[in-house]
């Protein structure tokens, strides 16, 4: 019984199999997937496919990539589609990302903190992104994001990062990066951080764990990602599956 916490289905390297995708991840053990949104037309897309499929739910938000094209509408439409479908769980993925920069540090700073508070205005928790800026992103959700709660999704800070944030309330996510051996950092934090706040995905199609890298990513391979945090843990997968299975449905409430 497994959870994929943050995939991209809608993305059109699915359109020809999307169905047999999902079906595959219901039979390896992955009782449900949350779609996530990285602009307005894949979130679109995310609340589409959480109303056609069952084992699919949705989160809707902008990326600090896109962050520059955000226009004040945006969130008017983000609050409309919460109100109209309860399968929509959260506010992401949101964030700061300062590898790429895509769009002005200032900009997706200032889309990041509205979206923040949109997600409290709808009482949902945020899926936050954070790339290479570890420093801002904290003071932010320590401003902005106080008694709220979310998770960081593909954690990549330090192990002291890792605990501040579930000080903070939140949960931290581990993707395909865990299972490779030079992830040694990742791997450290993976054993370490409580049970109970440890969440599993695959950021589908990205990400892809081993043995498939370099391939295209899929929800049924977050079973690798478990199997790989159970290893590091000395635990049963089972223990695993089962823990991140229930974090997910209380932090999203499903
Ligand atoms: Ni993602």
């Amino acid at each position: 019984m497994l959870f994929d916490s943050h995939a991209h289905i809608d993305d059109n390297r699915f359109d020809t199999d999307r169905d047999e995708t999902i079906q595959r991840a219901v039979q390896n053990g992955v009782k449900g997937i949350i779609n996530i949104g990285a602009d307005m037309a894949s979130s679109a897309r995310s609340v589409e496919l959480a109303s056609r499929y069952e084992e699919i739910y949705a989160a809707v938000g902008i990326h600090p990539h896109d962050a520059k094209d955000a226009i004040d509408s945006d969130y008017e439409m983000m609050a409309r589609w919460v109100a109209k479908e309860p399968k929509i769980v959260a506010i992401g993925e949101i964030g700061l990302d300062y590898y790429y920069d895509w769009s002005p540090r200032d900009v997706q700073q200032a889309v990041f903190i509205r979206q923040i508070d949109l997600a409290r205005q709808l009482g949902k928790p945020i899926i936050i992104h954070d790339r290479d800026a570890h420093g801002d992103l904290l003071t932010i959700v320590k401003k902005e994001a106080q008694g709220m709660t979310g998770v960081f999704h593909c954690f990549s800070g330090s192990l002291e990062m890792a605990q501040e944030v579930i000080r903070l309330g939140f949960y931290v996510s581990f993707a395909g990066p865990v299972t490779f051996d030079k992830s040694v950092k990742v791997k450290e934090i993976a054993a370490a951080v409580p049970l109970d706040r440890l969440l599993v995905e695959t950021d589908s199609p990205y990400l892809t764990p081993n043995p498939y890298r370099g391939r295209r990513n899929e929800p049924a391979h977050v079973r690798f990602v478990a199997e790989e945090i159970a290893r590091l843990r000395n635990l049963p997968l089972e223990a695993v599956a089962e823990a991140t299975t229930a974090n997910v449905r209380q932090l999203f409430r499903i």
